[in-house]
């Protein structure tokens, strides 16, 4: 790890958790879960979020089942339910440059903003599944031009949002004297991307506000975040980061262990396959072969984002220190996801997040300077 690491500084650690708008969890696994996917199962479970002292909740966007998420809702629909549901937490709605447009998109995130109180964010994904976009009929790009796609996307947005008479020539998309109003509240919604290779960390350091990352150690995470803050330097940005975590919190390391140990056993295999296929395949798709799941061993792909790699798996005070670990590596937001949401969101936040406020007071300058 090096010095320049982290850009939180002082600030405290973000939170965000994955909404569970498709069903199935956030692993592949015939292990109870007690985790739904409806309407009002997610409702009560952003209140809760939001009590426990959670920032963000991220949707996931999905066209057809890739691990078992037989049914999927719609990320940017979804959204406006949750918020409705809530006051402060904000929402982090998935998108996929292809199936949309920038003009639609920019337009319905104008208009959640002024509905929610402008608590609407997004996460441009470029996409990884090359059989959903057959299934739908959308062409299937190589890898680096997804990312020149979502990158002119990210502009796009960003034009649209704040200025009037925008004008854009790229390869993908085109606007002429394009004023859209009403605009988004201030401060302009921010915008998330996800991905581990060259293209996305070289997109995230032009036109991102976060790069989130799939689990990974502190040394792994540090490696990424010092290269993308390195590029986003040179354009005279700076870049936020999240990294992907699989939270196993419980009152004994054993116990917390023994869970893991029972999800992995109990992996749907041929499901946990065709999905490691499929993102392998993304995985080495990119021209270094560094994309996510490159390297992703059969349990790390049974959660779908290598969140066990980020060891949050033992008590809470464990799992404190290990989250001021990532934050020191890099991080300032951590998103999780769990076995049984409702419950373990409010245990997270009763037991963990109190713990990593306390660690942060007592060594903001060991964390910020290390
Ligand atoms: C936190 C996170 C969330 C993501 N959410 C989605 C999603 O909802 N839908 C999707 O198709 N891809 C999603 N992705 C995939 C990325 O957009 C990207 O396609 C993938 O990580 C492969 O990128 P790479 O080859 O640059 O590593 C997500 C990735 C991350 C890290």
């Amino acid at each position: 790890m090096t010095a320049q690491t982290p850009s939180t500084g002082g600030a405290a650690v973000r939170f965000a958790y994955w909404v569970p708008n498709v069903s199935g969890g956030l692993v592949i696994s015939r292990i109870e879960q007690r985790t739904g996917w409806d309407v009002a199962y997610n409702q009560e479970l952003a209140r809760i979020a939001e009590r426990s002292g959670f920032d963000y909740a991220l949707s996931q966007i999905r066209f057809t089942a890739g691990y078992g998420a037989d049914n999927q809702h719609e990320p940017m629909a979804f959204s406006q339910a949750l918020l409705a549901a809530t006051s402060r937490l904000k929402v982090i709605a998935a998108l996929l440059p292809g199936p949309w447009n920038p003009a639609v998109a920019a337009k319905q995130v104008a208009t959640i903003s002024h509905i929610a109180g402008g608590r609407i964010a997004v996460n441009v994904v470029s996409g990884w599944f090359r059989g959903e976009f057959a299934a739908i009929g959308e062409h299937w790009l190589d890898h680096d031009e997804r990312y020149r796609r979502s990158e002119e996307f990210i502009r796009a947005l960003r034009g649209i949002w704040s200025e009037d008479s925008f004008s854009f020539r790229g390869d993908f998309y085109r606007f002429a004297d394009y004023t859209m109003r009403p605009k988004p509240l201030g401060p302009a919604p921010e915008i998330f991307q996800g991905g581990s290779s060259r293209a996305a960390r070289d997109m995230a350091a032009r036109v991102s506000d976060w790069y989130f990352t799939n689990g990974n150690t502190p040394e792994g995470l540090a490696a990424q975040a010092d290269d993308l803050r390195a590029r986003a330097a040179e354009q005279g940005r700076s870049v936020r980061v999240g990294i992907n975590a699989f939270a196993v919190v419980r009152d004994t390391e054993a116990e917390a262990r023994a869970v893991v140990d029972d999800i992995v056993a109990q992996a749907d295999g041929d499901a946990v396959r065709a999905f490691g296929h499929e993102a392998k395949n993304a995985g080495h798709a990119s021209p270094e072969g560094k994309g996510n799941w490159a390297d992703s061993t059969f349990a790390d792909l049974v959660q779908y984002n290598d969140g066990f790699r980020s060891n949050l798996i033992g008590t809470p005070r464990q799992v404190a220190e290990r989250i001021v670990a990532l934050k020191r590596a890099g991080a300032d937001l951590i998103l999780l996801g769990f076995l049984h949401f409702q419950e373990e969101v409010e245990y997270f936040g009763r037991h963990v997040i109190p713990l990593v406020r306390e660690l942060e007071a007592a060594a903001p300058l060991a964390v910020a300077a290390e």
